[in-house]
């Protein structure tokens, strides 16, 4: 099988790369690289006006299996990244049961291929059951394909237990992801503290119970010369904390999604539950520290943390309904119109923290357009406005706050394989 990529513009960020070339896929690689290349018998695709990007390599998404498929599953959320074009997810771990041991590592990805429209790779658990008070089988996960280790969803309330996954996993030079909030600071706040908790009247989770945690968390990796990866990161004081740490040489890289980036606790005052998520939407001074993070590099990849429920349990009370939206379809959308529209971010800056840093930390193959690669790609029309819809999201997930949002910027074709998985909006 043959698929000729005509005409577009290559954006290849890991070697600097960025011209109108054409691309010729055969079978699952990349053969040829080139001006006006020509096939008598391979499928075309007219790229005129497109970008060709290494595929979306998404390292935070909840798929929910096993155990919540009420909420998603590896078939919908795998058509949910493709729509949203994404090649690669890793799926959290935060499942039920909770994905702790090798078997289950295996199993995931053994679905994966079977339902997967999309690469799944899976992070395995820090402690059994997350329960945050003995190591779950990391190195036995490690071994079964694991890409990072994480109690994603709970704050790891022990610094021993920590301290002893970071010893464990230094040797494998593969991340533990910190979701870094300090519960004893947060309690059952339901929303960022400040102005606008205020004003509401309800109990608020402060931006330093973050910032202690990221402090104690980069403390442990340094101490352990292990590598420490920022979930979602949401706090200025946090974004400061990883910058000076890089500085010092420490082994820390730090994630952000599209919300933290764009939206502002000003979302809650109609008491809106699809803006509520963990860690919480700050206030604008917070947003304005992640897109100067994500800018000088302190921050190294945007991610969605996309975490779909089922429509009866989002759907009530705003103190009672869970964390969290779907985030996989609108991402792409939302980082160009914000950033790329307003001049904030280049296009190659963009493809590098969606695709080549979240290769690079997890050791990754991929987010990188060369012949004898791969062939994981992403067409953008960066130019198309569309308007955001979640009645139609392949996600079962259908909260997200930038519902009936205009957008501009969209990926209309999504090639795992070399094969075309998605084009205009619909799986194939
Ligand atoms: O908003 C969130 N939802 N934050 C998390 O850390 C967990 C996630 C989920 O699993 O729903
Ligand atoms: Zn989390």
């Amino acid at each position: 099988m043959k698929l000729l990529l005509k005409s577009g513009r290559v954006v290849n960020p890991a070697t600097n790369f960025n011209d109108m070339v054409d691309i010729l896929i055969e079978d699952e690689k990349i053969v040829k690289i080139g001006a006006d290349l020509q096939s008598d018998d391979a499928e075309v695709f007219d790229a005129t006006g497109l970008i060709i990007a290494p595929g979306l390599i998404d390292m935070h998404v909840h798929l929910r299996e096993p155990g919540q498929e009420a909420k998603e599953d590896i078939g919908s959320g795998t058509r949910a990244a493709a729509a949203g074009g994404i090649t690669t997810v890793a799926c959290m771990p935060n499942t039920s049961p909770v994905i702790d041991n090798s078997v289950l590592v295996q199993g995931i990805a053994q679905r994966a291929q079977q339902d997967g429209v999309v690469k799944v790779k899976v992070v395995g658990a820090l402690s059994k059951g997350q329960e945050g008070k003995e190591l779950a089988e990391i190195g036995d996960m490690l071994e079964a394909g694991a890409v990072a280790i994480t109690d994603d969803g709970h704050y790891v309330d022990s610094a021993k237990l920590l301290m002893n996954g970071l010893d464990y996993i230094a040797r494998y030079d593969l991340p533990i992801i910190s979701h870094a909030e300090d519960n004893t600071l947060t309690e059952d706040g339901v929303m960022h503290e400040g102005a606008v908790s205020a004003m509401l009247g309800m109990k608020g989770r402060p931006a330093v119970a973050e910032d202690i945690a990221v402090s104690r968390d980069i403390l442990l990796a340094e101490y352990t010369n292990a590598r420490i990866h920022i979930a979602h990161i949401s706090s200025k004081g946090a974004v400061e904390l990883v910058r000076q740490a890089k500085k010092r040489g420490v082994k820390v890289t730090a994630e952000v999604t599209p919300h933290h980036l764009t939206l502002t606790d000003e979302e809650i005052k109609n008491f809106n539950v699809a803006a509520k998520v963990c860690p919480p939407l700050r206030s604008q001074d917070h947003v304005q520290a992640m897109i100067e993070g994500l800018k000088d590099g302190t921050i190294d990849a945007i991610v969605t943390d996309h975490s779909p429920h089922a429509f009866e349990e989002k759907d009530r009370e705003f103190k009672f309904a869970p964390n969290g939206f779907t985030g996989m379809e609108t991402s792409l959308g939302v980082i160009l119109t914000n950033l790329y529209h307003t001049g904030i971010m280049t296009i190659d800056e963009i493809i590098e923290k969606m695709s080549v840093a979240p290769a690079k930390i997890l050791k990754l193959d991929a987010g990188n357009i060369e012949i004898g690669k791969i062939a994981d790609l992403t067409v953008i029309d960066t130019e198309k406005t569309w308007k955001v819809d979640s009645n139609k999201f392949y996600s079962r997930g259908k909260f997200t706050p930038y519902d009936g949002v205009e957008l501009k910027g969209k990926a209309v074709a999504t090639i795992v394989n070399g094969k075309i998985v998605m084009e205009n909006g619909i799986i194939v």
